[in-house]
């Protein structure tokens, strides 16, 4: 059985989605998740896009061990440098440079001719090799290029030293016959492949991104490149998920699978979804909430006479939790620790689980019965929190038929509380308002979302928001039984964020 790499690029890539900037905190959080998820390769950042990617990317390659930390280069010195330092430190350290190839990027973006950029490729790979061993070198909009010359850049390339060479689909536009045609012609054309690992990248906007990888991975393509429910740039990159676990189902097919620890599937696609606050659709597979959801009767009944009529997954591989009747009112610190553990969550901090514990008790006062999921949702909004200027510290509503909605709010701002009365159309909107005049942000609310995390009307809900400030968009998310007090957190998370992130913008590729 060959072994596929995953080079998880959500941290980069990922970010790229309109909106799902995430600050340093926030990647070495998800950085953390993906190593327990034991993907091979682990793309942090551009770190010559901005100092908070630069840092982001120093900081996880410091940190984390048993998985390559890799970050982005334009086939310019600066940008190898720049990576190069930042990953000095790491255990494995890769260097990824992306230049393009197709006649279309040559002639409207870099204005150069094919024996220039050629030239300028193998140049960049040969610096980069005198700062790691391991340099990937994407062709970018490779399925648009030329094929003998995409096969003359991948042989020069890795003569220059690369180690493997990604052909991207980088806008969407190529189809499984079409790509595993011009991976196999790869692999026959260029007499060197052999040296390196052919990587895939594949876009979705024909929704074609997580068909179009496994079709290559059937002709040789070594490393797969994904992002954890499917974000990315556009309509997203082709999601890990469905990936790993495609190879998982079908081993006799593909004859390959992953390293993936698919028990970490469900809690790293919470964790992606609550930090850069874009929702998984609900019939999203592997991971979306209707992915194990039977509802017609023939198929619940064959289902309750042998699981396998109707179901070719089993949820439990992939982490997600059976919604057990867990915790409740009486429970202690060490039911609440122990049922941490057995959801994955052992290496909390003393301040964290003391934190989430506070909150548990205070849940469990308003909610009955307390479920996986909620343990999950609490946990994720305590250790993914940002470092806050703006914090809630009472809300106080009026509303109903007989009453003009009205919002009594106090907000710790930088330590210091202050306060605000406001009406509104609704009580979200009088919310909003107050925060508005108090915070006297300029920022316009582009979309408010609201779900329940369990069944019942003492579910948690759970509200996302999302901001725009001078072209800086963010994303906020809370959860809370109250969905009032849920809202007016979910918009104190994206303040917090556009004061946070949006500072410097940084550039996308
Ligand atoms: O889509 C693309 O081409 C990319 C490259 C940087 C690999 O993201
Ligand atoms: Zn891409």
């Amino acid at each position: 059985m060959r072994i596929i790499k995953i080079f998880d690029t959500t941290l980069r890539d990922g970010e790229q989605s309109p909106g799902a900037t995430m600050n340093v905190e926030e990647k070495l959080q998800i950085a953390r998740q993906l190593a327990r998820l034991n993907v091979d390769i682990i793309e942090a950042g551009f770190p010559i896009a901005s100092q908070g990617d630069f840092e982001a990317v120093k900081k996880i390659a410091d940190e984390i061990r048993g998985v390559t930390v890799c970050g982005l280069a334009r086939a310019l010195d600066k940008d190898i440098d720049r990576v190069g330092e930042a990953v000095k430190n790491a255990g494995c350290g890769r260097i990824h440079i992306v230049l393009a190839t197709s006649d279309i990027h040559l002639k409207y973006k870099l204005k150069m001719d094919r024996d220039a950029v050629l030239a300028m490729g193998i140049k960049a790979v040969k610096r980069a090799r005198n700062m790691t061993d391991d340099v990937e070198f994407s062709a970018e909009d490779a399925t648009r290029s030329d094929w003998d010359y995409l096969c003359r850049v991948t042989e020069e390339v890795i003569k220059a030293g690369a180690t493997t060479v990604n052909i991207p689909d980088t806008v969407g536009y190529t189809v499984p016959q079409e790509y595993s045609e011009l991976i196999d012609y790869l692999m026959n054309k260029v007499p060197n492949v052999d040296k390196a690992v052919i990587s895939v990248h594949c876009h979705n906007d024909l929704g074609l991104g997580v068909a179009n990888s496994i079709s290559a991975v059937l002709k040789g393509a070594g490393q797969v490149e994904c992002t954890i429910n499917g974000i990315g740039e556009r309509a997203g990159n082709a999601s890990l998920e469905e990936i790993v676990m495609a190879l998982k189902t079908r081993p006799k097919f593909f004859n390959a699978d992953t390293r993936i620890n698919t028990r970490e599937i469900y809690k790293t696609s919470k964790m992606v979804s609550k930090i850069t606050g874009m929702t998984v659709q609900p019939n999203k597979a592997i991971v979306g909430d209707n992915a194990f959801a039977h509802e017609s009767g023939i198929h619940q009944d064959g289902f309750l006479k042998e699981r396998s009529t109707y179901e070719i997954l089993n949820p439990e591989e992939i982490g997600i939790p059976q919604s057990k009747l867990i915790l409740g009112k009486h429970s202690g610190r060490h039911a609440f620790k122990d049922r941490l553990s057995a959801l994955g969550y052992q290496s909390l901090t003393e301040a964290e689980l003391n934190k989430a514990f506070e909150r548990f008790k205070t849940l469990s006062d308003q909610k009955k019965h307390i479920f996986d999921e909620d343990i999950i949702a609490l946990i994720t909004d305590e250790i993914t929190k940002a470092s806050d200027i703006y914090s809630l510290s009472s809300l106080h509503v009026v509303s109903g038929t007989q009453h003009k909605p009205q919002a009594k709010i106090k907000l710790s701002v930088k330590g210091l509380e202050m306060e605000m009365e406001s009406a509104g159309d609704g009580p979200v909107d009088a919310v909003y308002n107050a925060i508005k005049e108090l915070t006297g942000t300029k920022s316009e609310l582009k979309k408010y979302e609201i779900k329940s995390i369990t069944g019942g009307t003492d579910a948690l809900g759970e509200v996302v928001v999302m901001l725009e400030e001078n072209g800086c968009v963010v994303r906020g998310s809370a959860s809370d039984p109250d969905i009032i007090v849920a809202s007016a957190k979910a918009y104190i998370n994206a303040l917090n964020k556009l004061a946070g992130i949006c500072r410097t913008i940084k550039k996308g590729v």
